[in-house]
């Protein structure tokens, strides 16, 4: 692995851990710890009340599976795989994001148009 592209990897986890303290914490206290209702309903309207809430929630996902699958690279790296094996599990790892953000996108945008 090229090492400075190793450094900006080992950066991002990092930067990505912290966005998604934030992310999080932005997330409970809307949905948990207000005293609001909290349904079906009211969740659709939450989102389709303001583009933000599509734009927070889309960066949720990229956020998470860059964090989550850039760890996992990680810890590939950490076990050595043969050249052949490694581009493979590379390969499973960019088609499990690929699929992934194509279906959380298709959700948060199907939320975004439901009519209730
Ligand atoms: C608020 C939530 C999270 C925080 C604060 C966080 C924080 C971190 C930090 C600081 C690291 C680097 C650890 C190191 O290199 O020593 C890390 C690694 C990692 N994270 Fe997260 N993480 C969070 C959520 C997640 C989630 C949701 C996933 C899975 C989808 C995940 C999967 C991983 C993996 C696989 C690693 C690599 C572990 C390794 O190198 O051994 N994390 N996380």
């Amino acid at each position: 692995m090229n090492s400075t592209l190793g450094l900006w990897r080992w950066l991002f986890q990092r930067i990505t851990a912290i966005l998604l303290v934030v992310l999080l914490a932005i997330h409970i206290i809307t949905l948990h710890f207000s005293h609001q209702e909290f349904n079906f309903k009211s969740v659709v309207e939450r989102i389709q009340s303001n583009y933000s809430w599509v734009i927070f929630y889309g960066l949720f996902l990229v956020v998470g599976l860059w964090h989550g699958l850039n760890g996992v690279y990680q810890v590939i790296e950490d076990y050595k795989p043969s050249k052949g094996f490694k581009n493979f599990l590379i390969f499973i790892l960019w088609l499990g994001g690929i699929v992934l953000f194509v279906w959380g996108l298709r959700v948060l945008l199907s939320w975004w148009k439901f009519t209730v």
